[in-house]
C-alpha cells in the first residue's frame, strides 16, 4: 500500500472498557481521564497484530482504563514522527508513543519531553528482567525514561523460495560476491529487479547493511560513535556496492513503502528484500508462507538490533492508566503477546523460545551469541535530526547517483550530529 492512501489516516480504535482496577486506580493526574491514548505506527498486517496482542493484555491487565489507537500508518514511522513532533511541540502529547531505544530515545530526554520511569523500574522488577547493555541504551544521566517492548534484527535478507529455488540457486549466499552471483542467477530467469527495494530509509537499511559487510562490526559501530571517518575508502568502496546492488532493485523504488516492496516478493516480482524482522510477521499475517531468510550476506554473525519502547510524556493525560500501559508492556504476558505476533523477540531475557513461532526462535539463538551494531535506519545508532539527513542523502542518491555527493553529504551529517 502506498502512503499517499494511508497518510494523514489516524487509526482510531478503541477496546474494551473494563471494570474493577487492578492497577487502573483513580489518579489520573485530576484530568478525569481513563483513556490511554496509545501512538505508534503500527496501523496494518503483523505491525497491528502485535499491537492488538499488547492491548488484549491490557485489558485483562488494566481494568478499568480504555486503549485509544493513535496510530499514524507509514513504515519506519515516516509519517507518525511528523505528526507526533507537531503535538507535542503544542503541549498536546498522547498518552504514550513509542520510540526507539539509544540515540532516538536521548533526543525526547533531552528536550525534556518524557517523564523518568526509574522508580517504576524498581517497582516493577524490570532491571532484572532485560539485559544490561539494553538498559544502558535506556539509561541517560542514571535515570530511565521508557520501557522497551522487544528487539527487532535489521540485517535480514527475505526470500520467495521458489523464485530462488526456480532460478537453480541450492544455498545461502553468505558474501557479497555470491549474493550478486544469485542476482544474476535470478535475473538470467527472467526476474527484472530481483532485489526489491522501497524509498529512502529503506534504502538507508540496505546501505547500513553494505557497510556492515565492508567494514565489519566495529568500524560500522565507529561510524556513529566517531571512531570511523565517513570520508575514508572502505566507505567509498560500499558506495560501489551499495550501487551495484541497486542496479538490481524496482527503478520505482522511490515511490515505495517497505510492504510494497515486500509485496514484489510475495507476487514473485522479486526474490529478495532487505528488511528488518517485523517482515515475518508481516508476511505472516498476510498468508504468505513460501518464504525464508538469511543473514544480509557478509554480516556473518552480526545482528544490527533496534528495540521499540513507550515512555510517559511530561503532560500525559492519564498518567495512571500509562502507567499500567508501560507495566503490561514490561511484563512476561505483555511481551509475550506483542512479540509472538510482531516478528521480533522479547527484550526480557526470561522468555521460552519454545512459545514463539519459528523465525523468532533462530533469531533468539542468534542474539545469544551474536556481535550487535546499532540502526540508523531505527534511531538505535544516530539521533532523528542525522536520520532525517542520512535518509534524504539516500533518497537522493537513488535519483541522481553522484558517489562522491553522498559520501560528503554522509560525511557532513556526521560532523554535525555525532555526539563530540
Ligand atoms: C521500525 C519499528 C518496527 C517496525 C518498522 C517498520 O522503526 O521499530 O517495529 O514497525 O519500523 O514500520
Amino acid at each position: 500500500m502506498r502512503w499517499g492512501k494511508r497518510a494523514a489516516v489516524a487509526v482510531v480504535g478503541v477496546a474494551a472498557l473494563l471494570t474493577a482496577s487492578a492497577c487502573g486506580g483513580s489518579d489520573d493526574g485530576g484530568s478525569g481521564s481513563t483513556k490511554v491514548e496509545v501512538f505508534t505506527w503500527w496501523a496494518d498486517g503483523g505491525e497491528k497484530a502485535g499491537l492488538d496482542g499488547l492491548v488484549s493484555q491490557f485489558g485483562k491487565d488494566c481494568a478499568g482504563q480504555e486503549f485509544v489507537n493513535g496510530a499514524v500508518a507509514g513504515g519506519a514511522g515516516a509519517n507518525a514522527k511528523t505528526v507526533l513532533a507537531s503535538r507535542l511541540q503544542q503541549g498536546d502529547p498522547p498518552d504514550t508513543f513509542q520510540a526507539h531505544a539509544g540515540a532516538e530515545l536521548s533526543d525526547y530526554i533531552n528536550a525534556g519531553q518524557v517523564e523518568d520511569l526509574s522508580a517504576d523500574y524498581d517497582t516493577w522488577g524490570l532491571k532484572q528482567a532485560f539485559p544490561p547493555g539494553l538498559i544502558q541504551n535506556l539509561t541517560v544521566d542514571g535515570k530511565i525514561y521508557s520501557v522497551p517492548a522487544n528487539i527487532h534484527r535489521a540485517n535480514v535478507v527475505w526470500t520467495n523460495k521458489k523464485v530462488v529455488t526456480d532460478a537453480g540457486i541450492t544455498s545461502d549466499p553468505t558474501d557479497l560476491a555470491a549474493f550478486i552471483a544469485d542476482l544474476d542467477k535470478v535475473k538470467a530467469k527472467g526476474v527484472q529487479s530481483p532485489l526489491a527495494l522501497g524509498k529512502d530509509w529503506t534504502q538507508l537499511m540496505l546501505f547500513e547493511s553494505v557497510l556492515i559487510s565492508d567494514l565489519g562490526a566495529e568500524k560500522f559501530t565507529g561510524l556513529w560513535n566517531g571512531s570511523t571517518d565517513w570520508a575514508g575508502p572502505d566507505v567509498t568502496k560500499a558506495i560501489g556496492d551499495f550501487t551495484k546492488l541497486l542496479s538490481y532493485t524496482n527503478t520505482d523504488r522511490d515511490a515505495l513503502d517497505w510492504t510494497d516492496a515486500e509485496k514484489l516478493v510475495m507476487d514473485g516480482k522479486a526474490a529478495y528484500q532487505l528488511m528488518g524482522d517485523w517482515e515475518a510477521a508481516d508476511l505472516d499475517a498476510k498468508g504468505f508462507q513460501d518464504y525464508a531468510w538469511f543473514t544480509f550476506p557478509g554480516n556473518g554473525t552480526t545482528f544490527q538490533w533496534l528495540a521499540d519502547s513507550f515512555v510517559l510524556p511530561k503532560g500525559a493525560k492519564n498518567a495512571e492508566g500509562t502507567k499500567c500501559w508501560l507495566k503490561t508492556v514490561g511484563s512476561a504476558d505483555g511481551q509475550k503477546a506483542f512479540n509472538t505476533k510482531k516478528g521480533s523477540i522479547p527484550a526480557r531475557t526470561d522468555a521460552a523460545p519454545a512459545d514463539y513461532p519459528k523465525y523468532q526462535q533462530a533469531a533468539m539463538a542468534d542474539w545469544k551469541s551474536a556481535t550487535q551494531v546499532p540502526s540508523c535506519a531505527h534511531g538505535s545508532a544516530c539521533s532523528q535530526g542525522w536520520q532525517g539527513a542520512a535518509n534524504s542523502a539516500m533518497g537522493a542518491y537513488s535519483t541522481k547517483q553522484d558517489a562522491a555527493a553522498l559520501q560528503k553529504a554522509l560525511a557532513a551529517a556526521a560532523q554535525q550530529f555525532a555526539k563530540k
